[in-house]
């Protein structure tokens, strides 16, 4: 690969099966992308385990003793990525809001994956609302992250449908396929100074012509 690998933080707080996901790529020896820390707020998160048995640093800024101080929190956070030489925060699964001055410290620099086609159904229960607005697709997106919640700049989306009969947990299940599948490749991209921003859009250097082709998936 030409250039030098990112080093990319994860900030997790679960189970970590994106970060799992973007590990696996990150072996491999082209991946513009090397993933120097995975960070927890809570240290059972089973993802932590998982990237330390992987030999990965991780970390673990437990957010109770900040007792609602976020400004505290992410200086926390912030002092942790600096001293670790970060260029790239990546959430998978992190479940706590960020401050505003922390995000805007990393401006088109933080992805984050969201389970809907962005804008529609943002923050919390999308495959329950995707059902019940009865819509036939549904997905997955990563965006750059601003400070308005599941609102930045989008990277990446994946589209898979929704079958009559699903509930929440099997239309969770189909969009976290597509989530490990798009995760690696927009951080790539990013990592791959392969991406520029323009306000809300989001332009791709590709090698390849992209294929315009109608794809119906129901
Ligand atoms: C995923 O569904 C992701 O879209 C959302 O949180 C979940 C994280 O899952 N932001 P995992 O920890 O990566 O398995």
């Amino acid at each position: 690969m030409s250039g030098r690998k990112k080093r990319t933080a994860i900030l997790i707080s679960g189970r970590g099966s994106n970060m799992t996901a973007i590990l696996k790529a990150a072996r491999d020896p082209d991946y513009p992308a090397e993933i120097a820390l995975v960070l927890a707020n809570n240290a059972d998160a089973k993802g932590l385990a998982t990237a330390a048995n992987e030999g990965i640093k991780t970390a673990h800024v437990d957010h109770r003793p900040f007792k609602g101080d976020r400004e505290a929190f992410d200086a926390e956070i912030q002092k942790v990525l600096e001293a670790n030489d970060i260029e790239l925060v990546v959430l998978a699964g992190f479940m706590r809001i960020l401050t505003a001055s922390f995000v805007e410290r990393w401006t088109d620099r933080m992805l984050n994956i969201h389970p809907s086609l962005l804008p529609s159904f943002k923050g919390l229960h999308t495959y329950e609302r995707a059902i019940e607005a009865g819509c036939r697709l549904s997905g997955c997106t990563v965006h750059f992250v601003r400070a308005d919640m599941d609102s930045g700049p989008i990277i990446c989306q994946a589209a898979v449908p929704v079958i009559d009969g699903d509930d929440a947990d099997s239309l969770s299940a189909r969009i976290l396929v597509a989530e490990h599948q798009i995760y690696p490749q927009a951080l790539a991209l990013v990592a791959g100074d392969r991406v520029t921003v323009d306000g809300m859009r989001v332009t791709i250097r590709h090698d390849e012509p992209v294929d315009g082709s109608v794809q119906l998936v129901n």
